[in-house]
């Protein structure tokens, strides 16, 4: 088992990856979870998560800690207020209280929402993240980022609330649809971006065990993402400075998004995918970019059976809704570029005819 630490301003919390995590009496993962000063645990889980509720609540059981599930429904529409206000209304019924924790199971959409619960829910109770899908496991679970969204934009309403411990159990992707598997596989190129050139290629040599999940490499895959965001948080925990790198495409993502009301007509990394074309293109025009990177990163996001173009994009209306995303300043759109790979930096000064540029190159 790998165990990573990260710190946070709140407290430090471990990250522990295995295929094994909850098949046997795991003393660490144990402690860990017995934090919390009260032996009740609520888990939310996301409805298509079932099996490996059965499996924690066996786990827990053995160690006499009660347990109580609520089904949370799956999608990105239920990031929003009206799915979690009948969750909070369940803790009160059941009478968690402050001392007991909460356990969020499933992908980034119960991870976030999860979290946003146990930020407010009594001022705060502890929280745990057992990631279900690639993407919440590289990227959402760590860094304490929760959130739900608002119809009038993405991730509005939240808080920064970092968990007591994250549990990755490798085997829950074997039920994960290859659309969502490779949703994740978008972050993790971001991230390669981040990190620099060596990264990058560690994809290329990787991707078909990568695709095939191969376990031990999925286990590297993750271990290097996680390293890269962690490095990344612990330095700017509240995105004043350096955090915002992580948003890189993001911009263009959270718009095409908003665009599609959040539907599985493109999922996030999907979304995510196309943002960092996007980002990428404007880095070339504003930052002089090396182009060969823009292909490079188009050759892999396709290995991935990423989109890197889309038909027919209202440019003018998506440029509307990227002046509502919450990285406006001074009514200018703020975007992340890359000057290189593992030199990103980030500008609010961008003309209009370079972001109508980068969409048209994406429509293409
Ligand atoms: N907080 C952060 O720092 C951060 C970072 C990146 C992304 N996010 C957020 O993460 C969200 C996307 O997360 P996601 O891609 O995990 O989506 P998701 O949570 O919607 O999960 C994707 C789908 O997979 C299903 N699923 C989950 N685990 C499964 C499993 N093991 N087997 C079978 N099906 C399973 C879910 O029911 C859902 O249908 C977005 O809302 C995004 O904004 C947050």
């Amino acid at each position: 088992m790998k165990k990573i630490s990260v710190s946070s301003s709140l407290h430090s919390y471990p990250i522990f990856i295995d295929d094994l995590l909850f098949n046997s009496r795991n003393a660490e993962i144990i402690c860990s979870i017995q934090k919390c000063k009260s032996k009740k645990i609520a888990i939310i889980y996301d409805e298509n998560c079932l099996p490996y509720l059965k499996e924690i609540e066996n786990f827990l059981s053995n160690e006499s800690i009660s347990v109580l599930s609520f089904k949370f429904p799956s999608g990105e529409s239920s990031k929003s207020f009206e799915t979690i206000y009948p969750v909070l209304t369940w803790l009160i019924e059941n009478g968690l209280e402050r001392g007991s924790g909460i356990i969020a199971l499933g992908g980034g959409v119960t991870g976030d929402a999860v979290g946003f619960i146990a930020s407010i829910y009594l001022r705060g109770v502890p929280f745990f993240q057992m990631p279900t899908t690639l993407l919440s496991m590289v990227d959402s679970s760590v860094g304490g980022k929760v959130a739900v969204n608002h119809h009038l934009g993405k991730n509005l309403i939240g808080s920064f609330y970092p968990p007591l411990g994250i549990y990755i159990n490798i085997s829950f992707l074997k039920s994960l649809p290859e659309r969502e598997f490779n949703s994740g596989l978008a972050e993790c190129v971001k991230h390669a971006l981040l990190d620099g050139i060596e990264a990058i290629d560690w994809l290329f040599q990787n991707y078909e065990s990568i695709i095939s999940r191969d376990k031990e490499t999925l286990k590297h895959l993750i271990e290097r993402n996680i390293t890269v965001k962690a490095s990344i948080v612990e330095k700017d925990e509240k995105e004043s400075g350096i955090r915002e790198y992580l948003n890189l495409g993001h911009t263009f993502a959270h718009a095409l998004e908003k665009h599609f009301s959040y539907t599985d007509i493109l999922l996030h990394g999907e979304a995510v995918s196309l943002g960092l074309i996007a980002a990428l293109k404007l880095s070339i025009e504003f930052k002089k970019l090396n182009p060969d990177i823009l292909l490079k990163t188009e050759e892999l996001l396709k290995r991935f059976s990423l989109p890197v173009r889309m038909n027919n994009l209202p440019v003018e209306s998506l440029i509307s809704i990227m002046k509502r995303d919450k990285k406006v300043r001074d009514n200018s759109i703020h975007f992340v570029l890359l000057d290189s790979p593992g030199s990103p930096s980030s500008s609010s000064d961008i003309p209009k005819e370079l972001i109508l540029s980068a969409w048209n190159y994406l429509s293409k």
